[in-house]
């Protein structure tokens, strides 16, 4: 699967900021057509997003438009945000506040319409969804396996404990049982997990423990909303030289007790067996380099 270490939202009525999100070096950009577009703006900020995904070469890897969540059997407004910019290709829709999964079997089904009516290979357009309701979180499990598009389920603090009556605290207590049940949901079905956006947008420091914490716990990026975060966040992705050496060590004292006919060996007075081999290939695999 591709790297998303940082998502960037860009709010899509804004032509300024799009441009320079098209020439930032970040794995994915995501031109926001749901929260962040007040809502008069809704149809130019369609009209803007189709265009500049038509004119601009983006130097990021991947160009996501966030539509609104799909209502009804007709879909609503979402319906009229793919209306409009699938026709200028991006790589793939997020959508918002996902509660249940005919929400994205609606939305696969229109991609893979816009697929076979522009012969575009089919189940090329990508599909991420967010979960940041309580009915959100509490059916992640169904979500999840929906449809074998999905690539990644993200997850959003802010919406959610607003739908929970909680109140946000700099230490993320709130959200930590939520923020895990979304990683173990993801991983259970090979589809990547992004985390939380912090909002704090000048505070580097405090950012780059947030993203720490998170890669520690299996997520495999974050969500972000200034440019100034994303090589902090993108960084904080990225296995250092001494969490790669470390890794390396580990597989080869395993590769080593192998040759001697033993599947645990000691390494450094720490226990090495097969969960800390897998955990080492995630690591060499993380940061794109061979097991060797
Ligand atoms: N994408 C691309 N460029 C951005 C950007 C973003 N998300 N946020 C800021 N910039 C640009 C600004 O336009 C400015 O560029 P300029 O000097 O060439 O005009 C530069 O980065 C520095 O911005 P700064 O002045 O520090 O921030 P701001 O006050 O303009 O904006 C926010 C602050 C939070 C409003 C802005 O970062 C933003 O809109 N973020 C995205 C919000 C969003 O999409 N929310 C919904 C999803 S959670
Ligand atoms: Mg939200």
């Amino acid at each position: 699967m591709r790297p998303r270490r940082a998502l960037l939202y860009v709010p899509g009525d804004q032509e300024r900021k799009i441009l320079k999100a098209a020439q930032l070096a970040v794995d994915s950009v995501c031109l926001d057509l749901e929260d962040g577009v007040a809502w008069p703006n809704q149809e130019a900020a369609r009209r803007l997003v189709a265009r500049l995904l038509g004119e601009q070469t983006f130097r990021a890897g991947e160009r996501l438009v966030r539509i609104h969540a799909p209502t009804g059997p007709h879909g609503g407004v979402a319906a009229a945000d793919l209306d409009a910019v699938l026709p200028a290709h991006p790589d793939g829709i997020v959508v918002p506040k996902v509660e249940a999964p005919w929400q994205l079997h609606w939305v696969a089904y229109r991609l893979q319409q816009a697929e076979e009516a522009h012969g575009w290979p089919v189940g090329s357009l990508r599909l991420l969804a967010i979960l940041e309701t309580a009915a959100g979180v509490e059916r992640r499990r169904d979500i999840v396996r929906a449809t074998a598009r999905l690539d990644a389920l993200l997850f959003g603090a802010e919406d959610y404990t607003a739908d929970l009556g909680a109140r946000r605290s700099p230490d993320n207590r709130e959200v930590l049982y939520a923020r895990q049940a979304v990683v173990a949901a993801a991983k259970a079905h090979d589809v990547q997990a992004i985390d939380i956006v912090y909002i704090r947008y000048k505070d580097l420091d405090g950012l780059a423990r947030e993203a720490r914490e998170a890669a520690a716990w299996g997520f495999d990026g974050k969500q972000v909303i200034h440019p100034a975060q994303v090589p902090v966040v993108q960084q904080a992705f990225t296995p250092s030289d001494e969490e790669i050496a470390a890794a390396r060590r580990v597989l080869e004292a395993y590769a080593r007790g192998r040759a001697q006919g033993v599947g645990v060996v000691a390494l450094e007075g720490r226990m090495i067996d097969m969960p800390m081999v897998k955990a080492a290939r995630r690591v060499l695999a993380r940061a794109g380099v061979g097991m060797t």
